[in-house]
């Protein structure tokens, strides 16, 4: 099983980005942790990041064809952008929207995501462990338990 991962606009300064709301881990280190669970559960992933919406887009569109899934932290794209919702829709593939924070528990304009309703599910809230969570939902789907 192959799950794409997909890291959206300022995810590239975790580990010196506001550590109180996102932790002090560096984006290569949740690679690395999330590299050894994967290989443990005989999965493969590629682990991307981009500040650029379109590039995010063609990622998207491109995974049809060697992904099962896809794990996405659109960042702050999460809140504005029809783009990646309707590349997620059209792309048909299960994709679960992540996020470190608890974005539920932030300001008024984090509480909407665009993305959501074209969405399996949401992870929020627990920090690196937010990945992991995510690579169990995406073998449960190919278990058949989601
Ligand atoms: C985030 C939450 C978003 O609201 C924010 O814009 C981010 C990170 C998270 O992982 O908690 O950049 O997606």
């Amino acid at each position: 099983m192959r799950i794409l991962f997909i890291n959206g606009p300022n995810l590239n300064m975790l580990g010196t980005r506001e550590p109180g709301i996102y932790g002090a881990k560096t984006l290569k280190d949740i690679e690395a942790a999330l590299q050894i669970r994967s290989d443990k559960c005989g999965t493969e992933i590629d682990f991307r990041q981009s500040n650029h919406e379109g590039e995010l887009i063609t990622w998207i569109q491109e995974a049809r064809d060697s992904f099962d899934s896809i794990v996405l932290n659109a960042g702050a794209f999460t809140h504005t952008s029809i783009g990646l919702r309707d590349a997620i829709s059209a792309s048909g593939l299960p994709t679960i929207e992540i996020h470190l924070s608890n974005v539920h528990a932030r300001e008024n304009f984090r509480h909407h995501s665009m993305i959501a309703p074209v969405c399996r599910g949401q992870i929020t809230g627990f920090g690196e462990h937010s990945y992991f969570l995510a690579l169990e939902a995406c073998i449960g789907f190919e278990g058949g338990n989601a």
